[in-house]
């Protein structure tokens, strides 16, 4: 067995229909591509059609399941609701929603404008919510059960400098996420997130280590498991928390990270740089 197989029996998705946010590039399409191959049908949207549609063209050569690409701005209301109509006259019932489509970019704080905190904040909070709302209202209305899976980071709760925007929405996420886990539970509505560490995407590595940081600040070097993570294992967690298998589990955020958050805060953590022979002669001066 290796992180690279899919962990969930053949067929755990089948009859089932999921949308993902942000599907067409990166993780998004990672977990989409491992749910089709469990036999769901696949919901995925962006801005970006061309993006997209070609995403979906792949997925259904790659896999032989159903992909419905829809355009959707999800800062826009009303193309979320068109969305769901959309999905739900392709597919039939819409069963759960995977919350990953997010901006992001590092900068000083101080240097950013209004403007540039209002774009991410609007994506990643304002976005999340509308596609949770519409969702939620529609299985309300309809008596359906539904499940969300919202894509956070660990920094939604120990915030991070240079993220700013970025660490504001995903803890309004974080929020969000085990708010409605408790009040929807009575209509058979889950809500868990998952907080990624890093997994090498084009998105997220062309904007928070561009130029030379990414040799300068190798993700992997500050992670107790020393290496960053693979997209299937991720889609392995994913599926899991989408699926029935996880039917008691609500209101969770799962960390996936080697190690890397608890590590940062950990106050003794830097001591890893302490070399054997410095561990020897402290053992030598204490006895
Ligand atoms: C400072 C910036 C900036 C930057 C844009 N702005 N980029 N400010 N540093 N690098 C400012 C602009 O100056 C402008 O403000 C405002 O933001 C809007 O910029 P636009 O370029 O018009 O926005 P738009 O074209 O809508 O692009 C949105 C975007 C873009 C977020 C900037 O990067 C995008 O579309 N991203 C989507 C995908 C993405 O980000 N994926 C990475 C997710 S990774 P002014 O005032 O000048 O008009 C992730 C990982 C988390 O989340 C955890 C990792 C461990
Ligand atoms: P990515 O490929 O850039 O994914 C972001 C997606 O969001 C893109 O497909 C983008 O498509 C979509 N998107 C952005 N704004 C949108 C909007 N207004 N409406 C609809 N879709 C929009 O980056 P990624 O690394 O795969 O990130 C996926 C998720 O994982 C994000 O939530 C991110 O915060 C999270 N995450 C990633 C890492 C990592 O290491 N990669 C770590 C922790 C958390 P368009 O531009 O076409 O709209």
């Amino acid at each position: 067995m290796n992180p690279s197989q899919g962990m969930l029996k053949p067929d755990s998705f089948k009859g089932k229909t999921i949308l993902v946010t942000g599907g067409g590039t990166g993780l998004g399409r990672s977990m989409g591509k491992y749910l089709l191959e469990l036999g769901a049908n696949l919901v995925i949207s962006s801005r970006k059609k061309d993006v997209i549609d070609k995403t979906a063209q792949e997925l259904m050569k790659e896999t032989g399941g159903n992909v419905l690409a829809v355009p959707c701005d999800i800062r826009k209301y009303e193309e979320v609701e068109q969305l769901i109509v959309a999905a739900e006259k392709e597919f039939g019932p819409l069963h759960g929603v995977l919350n990953n489509a997010a901006g992001n970019f590092i900068s000083p704080t101080e240097r950013l404008s209004h403007r540039a905190f209002d774009i991410i904040v609007d994506i990643v909070l304002r976005g999340t919510y509308y596609v949770t709302l519409a969702a939620g209202k529609n299985w309300i209305s309809k008596k359906q059960a539904g499940t969300f899976l919202n894509i956070v980071t660990t920094y939604a709760w120990t915030g991070s400098g240079y993220v700013v925007p970025s660490a504001c929405g995903k803890a309004g996420v974080l929020a969000l996420t085990r708010s409605l886990a408790v009040e929807w539970a009575k209509y058979n509505i889950r809500s868990n997130a998952i907080a990624p560490g890093p997994f090498p995407t084009e998105g997220a590595w062309s904007r928070l280590l561009p130029g030379e940081l990414a040799k300068q600040f190798d993700p992997a070097k500050r992670i107790p498991l020393k290496r960053v993570g693979e997209h299937q294992e991720l889609a392995n967690l994913a599926a899991y928390l989408l699926s029935d298998y996880s039917a008691y589990v609500t209101g969770e955020v799962v960390t996936i990270d080697g190690g890397e958050w608890l590590k940062n805060g950990g106050e003794f953590s830097h001591l890893d740089q302490v070399t054997d022979e410095m561990w020897n002669m402290f053992e030598k001066t204490r006895k």
